[in-house]
């Protein structure tokens, strides 16, 4: 019942931030109730959804994740694919300038890139820099999110605030997401700090654990009412 066709409201939210904060986990935690210690890097773009109930209206909410920043220029080539030496193969077609997983074998969307030992040389054509915009077309919500246990990547935020300002809605509902709160003892951002951040950005906030699944769930619950 939840899921195909049968909604009455479709809300495409992105996910940003640094690389290794755990946004893909994220992701895969609330679509598939999955988590990878090991998962590497995402390459181009990938997107799962999953349908709530807010307000007794069925909402399918699709969710979009990127890793490795691609160029905002038309891509050099109209598809790329990414091999390994153990037998993983993921193919690439760009679609609007975003390069979108069509194929794959060997592992699971999401997953592929944890077995995988990239050939740097296949990416190099399109690892530029920042997202394209036509990542944030069309998005009514992002998860902005920081490693509470990585300094540098809560710093960042200002940066991907201002991308999303720069290229997304005016309208957008932000969320700024501290993951990775099972790491106590190696907590550099203290909770304090991140809210009132956020209450002076206009933005909700939350920490999450991708690993201990808490708060996940509730994240994209609360962003998803905020939109509705
Ligand atoms: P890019 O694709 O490079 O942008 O990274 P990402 O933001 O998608 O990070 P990813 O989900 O791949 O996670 C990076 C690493 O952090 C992996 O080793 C994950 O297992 C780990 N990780 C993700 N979420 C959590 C969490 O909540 N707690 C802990 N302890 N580790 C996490
Ligand atoms: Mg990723």
């Amino acid at each position: 019942m939840s899921e195909g066709t049968n909604f009455d409201y479709l809300f495409k939210v992105v996910l940003i931030g640094d690389s290794g904060v755990g946004k893909s986990n994220l992701l895969s935690r609330f679509t598939r109730n999955e988590f990878n210690l090991e998962s590497k890097s995402t390459i181009g773009v990938e997107f799962a959804t999953r349908s709530l109930n807010v307000d007794g209206k069925n909402i399918k909410a699709q969710i979009w994740d990127t890793g490795m920043p691609f160029s905002s220029h038309p891509p050099l080539v109209p598809q790329f694919s990414v091999t390994s030496d153990v037998g993983c193969f993921a193919k690439y077609e760009y679609s609007n300038d975003l390069p979108i997983l069509r194929s794959w074998s060997g592992a699971i969307p999401g997953y592929h890139l944890s077995v995988c030992q990239i050939y740097a040389s296949v990416i190099v054509d399109v690892s530029l820099s920042h997202r394209p915009i036509s990542y944030y077309r069309g998005a009514v919500g992002a998860l902005l999110v920081y490693d509470i246990s990585k300094h540098a990547t809560y710093v960042n935020v200002t940066r991907w605030l201002k991308e999303l300002r720069d290229h997304a809605d005016s309208n957008i509902v932000i969320m700024l997401v501290g993951n990775k709160s099972d790491l106590k003892h190696l907590r550099a951002v203290p909770t304090d700090e991140a809210k009132a951040f956020a209450t002076e950005n206009g933005l909700s906030f939350i920490e999450t654990s991708a690993l201990d699944a808490s708060n996940v769930e509730g994240a994209f619950q609360t962003i998803l009412t905020d939109i509705y």
